[in-house]
């Protein structure tokens, strides 16, 4: 495949994806989420993707996290309805009926939680973003890969990309190993970076251009997964959900930086921004 086949992020391609709400319509139709992590010393990842899932539309969001997060999660997204995975760290996730999951935001990699999200991926076969923790778990994991249901989305970071694929020389190598894994295994690939790309598993390569330095902090993932979790959970196809995702991530992030600066923004302002981002679009 040559150059020409890949596509950059334009407002013509969003405006295509998005799908303005129906006034007929009730909080089934817009899906279900939900966000799996949130343990010991990390339930404010939880909370960040939560948020965003909330923010992003879907219907009905659940997160389920580690019952030491139960305060907090309950005070900061009392829309949110609360399971609990276990006590400190994540030891039960139970399948729900039509839910699009988002697993790994401050999963934490306990021995117990890795158990139990490898026996939770060996039942599921939907698909379902896997971020974080999650990649983590599943790196450490000779089988782990094999286990991902085929149309999920995967989010690593330049690190979690090595730990997940192996090492490239710089990034044109890091990009065409991309390609290579989501033909193989079936699957979509966003590769966070300054300009975010999103491999298919046709090997097409969508590049996003909003965004800005200023998600050069931790919790800017956590945001992202809640944001693509969300939007599966609305019925936009996979490789919608993780184009329109990136997108108004980025957008969101272009509008906090503009308001406070790209050294003053926090993660919490994205999420702020994410309203701004869909009136924009409607
Ligand atoms: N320009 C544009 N976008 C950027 C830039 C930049 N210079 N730097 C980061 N971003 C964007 C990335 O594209 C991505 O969407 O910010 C987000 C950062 O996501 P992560 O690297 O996952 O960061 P973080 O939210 O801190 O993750 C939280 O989970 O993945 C683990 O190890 C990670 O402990 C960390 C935690
Ligand atoms: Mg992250």
């Amino acid at each position: 495949k040559t150059q020409t086949d890949d596509f950059v992020i334009d407002d013509d391609l969003i405006l295509k994806i998005f799908k303005p709400r129906e006034d007929f319509s009730h909080k089934g139709t817009y899906g279900k989420s939900i966000i799996i992590g949130g343990s010991y010393g990390k339930i404010g990842a939880a909370v960040l993707a939560t948020k965003s899932a909330l923010k992003s539309g879907s219907g009905l969001t659940f997160v389920l996290a580690s019952n030491c997060g139960y305060e907090i999660l309950k005070t900061t997204c009392p829309e949110a309805m609360f399971i609990k995975g276990g006590e400190k760290f994540i030891t039960q996730i139970d399948e729900m009926e039509n839910a699009v999951y988002g697993i790994g935001p401050g999963l934490g990699t306990d021995e117990e939680t890795e158990k139990t999200l490898l026996k939770f991926l060996e039942n599921h076969s939907s698909p379902l973003i896997l971020d974080a923790d999650a990649l983590n778990i599943i790196s450490e994991n000779e089988n782990g890969l094999k286990l991902i249901p085929k149309k999920s989305i995967i989010t690593p970071h330049p690190k979690e990309f090595e730990r997940l694929f192996g090492k490239t020389e710089n990034s044109i190598e890091r990009l065409n190993l991309a390609k290579t894994k989501a033909k193989d295994l079936g699957i979509y690939i966003v590769l966070k970076d300054h300009h975010t790309q999103i491999i298919n598993p046709e090997g097409t390569i969508f590049y996003n251009i909003t965004g800005n330095s200023g998600l050069a902090k931790g919790g800017s993932g956590d945001v992202l997964t809640g944001i693509i979790t969300s939007l599966l959970a609305q019925k936009y196809s996979s490789e919608e959900a993780a184009i329109l995702g990136v997108w108004i991530h980025g957008q969101a992030a272009d509008f906090a930086a503009e308001k406070y600066s790209k050294e003053s923004m926090q993660p919490t302002d994205l999420i702020d921004e994410i309203g701004n981002v869909f009136l924009d679009l409607n």
